[in-house]
């Protein structure tokens, strides 16, 4: 693989998809860096190593890629507890809180992390920050109604949320038909449990790309 970023990346999810182990539920995060733990489970499954897992996908990307990978699927309805979660993150700080949600699957990908005994994260060196907020901005899930009322909420917070397009100019629209507005933050994010705290109390905030208190694996792929 001659993009050493995309070599980390992959490294860190084979390390990962070393912990499924046969008949787990598993949740199957979203992401360029998750790809390379679902083809290889696809993989793994296909050679008769890995018996009796089934995947919940935390999107409707995932849930395509996990199918052509040949992993046997389900509703989380039908699986409220899930085993293993293997998700990648935007930024990762050092009490392991992240952000997440730049590939706009924050919401279900949260409500998985939430059902996980065990959540791990993939990431490549570039993801790690002092501080979150600093290089990326907090995507937050808004409902389309009245999204302006919850952007000029959010600027008041100390922030720039601006909406998310998707090519073409037009809202990007989250699997549950929702807006993001991706939040930037001069400095990174102070306080980053008060701040879920604010964003939460707004009616029509949706969910945030903050991911507090998982206490997440993460394990960093080198280059
Ligand atoms: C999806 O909404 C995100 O939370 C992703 O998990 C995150 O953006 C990481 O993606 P990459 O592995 O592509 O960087």
């Amino acid at each position: 693989m001659s993009d050493p970023r995309a070599a980390a990346k992959r490294r860190a999810a084979l390390q990962a998809v070393d912990l499924v182990a046969p008949g787990m539920v598993l949740g199957l995060g979203t992401g360029s860096t998750v790809r390379y733990a679902i083809e290889e489970i696809g993989q793994r499954i296909s050679r008769g190593e890995l018996k009796d897992v089934v995947g919940v996908p935390t999107s409707r990307a995932t849930k395509r890629l996990a199918e052509e990978a040949g992993i046997p699927l389900a509703r989380l309805n039908d699986y409220p507890e899930v085993d293993l979660t293997i998700d990648g993150a935007d930024e990762v700080d050092p009490d392991r809180n992240l952000i997440k949600g730049h590939g706009g699957a924050l919401l279900w990908e949260k409500i998985v992390a939430s059902a996980s005994r065990r959540l791990v994260i993939v990431v490549d060196r570039s993801k790690l920050v002092s501080r979150l907020g600093l290089t990326k901005a907090l995507p937050v899930e808004v409902v389309a109604f009245g999204w302006r009322v919850n952007q000029l909420g959010l600027r008041k917070l100390g922030c720039d949320p601006v909406l998310r397009t998707g090519p073409g100019g037009s809202p990007f629209s989250t699997d549950e038909g929702h807006y993001i507005l991706d939040c930037s933050f001069e400095g990174g994010i102070a306080d980053p449990v008060a701040l879920e705290r604010e964003i939460k109390r707004r009616p029509g905030v949706v969910e945030t790309g903050l991911f507090l208190g998982f206490e997440p694996q993460v394990i960093v792929g080198e280059d």
